[in-house]
């Protein structure tokens, strides 16, 4: 049992002892239900978390010894710096084959751009099929099954908001294929959120406290936390492959980055990551710089315009290397972290709609603007924790297809039309043809399970039509 007065005077010292008034209205399981969370939160922090983000917005300094991040260039072929491809191969094919890998989805952040009622994994993603982003996931350690005789352990970070959810729908989809054992659920921490005006922390009810999933940067305490460190231990894991749920072309086990993070000469195989060239000065991905001699992403709006635009003589963006969010991560990397207790990624501040329920009346209260603040770490933070940190360039149209928003870029139309166009290049790199619109455009839908393939190299020839008809859909 957790008491009353102890938890209402530590509230107290903090200033936060609103989040109390409405306990005595709470049945006894409600009472303790808000006591249990609230003994969750790092209560002692607050006052210090208001004063730093609430009261004060930190302004994200940009280092005056910026520079681009150097790369793996995706053709390995490439004046500014040759590679061995076949080696780097040859390595990621024998980790993955020798069971040394695992797989790892941030499944926990809120979705709230796409509108989606659910966890963003059970969005309809397949460009035929509409099959869910989890199970595309699936696919791929299923084909990684088929390909390498292994079996890849996934372990899915959700947070407290949709860790139910998810699990029923593995469970309701018989794990799609894959193996309940090697599939492994485990919710994220939260924040309390901050009422921009005043710094209290909202009520989401009268029994709950307003928390917010604390950023993809929680994972690595929750990796550690879950157990799942110490299973990937046992289990003999020594890399983790990372990415995000939205991304349904994300090549879950790619031999070639493998090579390069265990191997590469200026690779500590901490953590490594790939990027693409941003489609333009806006585009709303993370930039990878160096700074102090360390691999850093800037993220979107952190960088300041006159950067964003600024050119090579070539024309090419200067800050070039846009982040698709996908890294490999050492096993060992992230128990050092996890287990120093030094260890803490810096928070970034957000502002948001946090629904509450008035404080005074208790009534639920729709904002129509942003009245919270909502404070999250991010993973590539850890990045400048790694001793040597490298990024390999990969294209756009075979590894990044996000679906972010409901409509317009980084759309499930947008990934769709990705999808559709990565299928086809795939088909006519063996010799099928596939009709185009005048504008050169695909004029088909077309997906490729990634059980099937997940690259051209790997699509099988046999069973293939000759040629694709004028608005066929196509699943293969
Ligand atoms: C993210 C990256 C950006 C990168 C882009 C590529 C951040 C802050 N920015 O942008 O640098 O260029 O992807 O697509 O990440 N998540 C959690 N828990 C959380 C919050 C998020 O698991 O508490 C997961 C989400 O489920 C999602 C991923 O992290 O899989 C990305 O989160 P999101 O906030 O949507 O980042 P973006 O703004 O899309």
């Amino acid at each position: 049992m957790i008491d009353l007065r102890t938890i209402r005077a530590r509230l107290a010292q903090v200033g936060q002892d609103h989040v109390l008034r409405f306990y005595d209205s709470l049945t006894p399981a409600g009472q303790q239900n808000l006591l249990t969370q609230i003994a969750s939160l790092d209560l002692e922090s607050l006052p210090g978390l208001v004063e730093t983000y609430v009261r004060n917005k930190p302004r994200a300094e940009v280092p005056t010894d910026l520079r681009p991040a150097t790369y793996y260039p995706n053709n390995p072929d490439a004046a500014s710096r040759p590679w061995d491809r076949s080696a780097a191969y040859r390595r990621g094919e024998d980790l993955i084959r020798r069971g040394k890998v695992g797989a790892f989805v941030v499944a926990g952040g809120q979705g709230s751009r796409l509108g989606f009622d659910g966890p963003k994994g059970c969005f309809p993603a397949g460009a035929v099929t509409g099959k869910p982003l989890f199970q595309v996931f699936a696919e791929n350690l299923l084909g990684a099954k088929d390909r390498y005789s292994v079996r890849v352990p996934w372990y899915i970070m959700t947070s407290p908001l949709n860790h139910d959810p998810t699990v029923a729908f593995f469970r309701d989809h018989d794990y799609f294929g894959l193996s309940r054992e090697d599939t492994m659920f485990f919710p994220q921490g939260v924040m309390p959120s901050f009422d921009i005006a005043t710094g209290k922390v909202p009520l989401a009810s009268k029994g709950e406290v307003a928390t917010n999933p604390d950023g993809h940067g929680g994972c690595i305490r929750a990796l550690h936390v879950s157990g799942s460190l110490a299973d990937m231990q046992r289990r003999g894991i020594e890399h983790l492959s990372y990415f995000q749920v939205d991304n349904p072309v994300v090549r879950v086990l790619d031999p070639v980055f493998l090579g390069l993070h265990a191997g590469a000469p200026d690779s500590s195989a901490e953590m490594s990551s790939k990027m693409v060239p941003k489609a333009g000065p806006d585009e709303k991905v993370g930039v990878f710089c160096l700074a102090g001699g360390k691999l850093e992403v800037l993220e979107y709006s952190d960088l300041p315009p006159d950067l964003a635009k600024a050119r090579n003589p070539d024309g090419s963006l200067t800050y070039n290397a846009g982040s698709i969010a996908i890294h490999i991560m050492g096993v060992e990397f992230l128990q050092r972290l996890a287990t120093d207790p030094r260890f803490a990624l810096p928070f970034h501040r957000a502002e948001k709609k946090v629904p509450c329920i008035d404080p005074e009346s208790g009534e639920p209260i729709t904002p129509a603007g942003n009245n919270g603040v909502k404070l999250e770490k991010f993973v590539f933070d850890a990045l400048a924790l790694a001793r040597a940190s490298i990024v390999y360039e990969t294209d756009r149209v075979e590894e990044f297809a996000p679906i972010k928003n409901a409509t317009g870029v980084d759309s499930v139309q947008t990934s769709k039309q990705l999808q559709t166009l990565r299928a086809a290049r795939w088909l006519e790199s063996r010799g099928v043809s596939v009709p185009r619109t005048p504008g050169g455009d695909p004029d088909c839908t077309l997906e490729v399970s990634p059980r099937t393939a997940t690259s051209a190299a790997e699509l099988p020839v046999a069973g293939l039509p000759k040629a694709v008809e004028r608005g066929a859909r196509l699943a293969l």
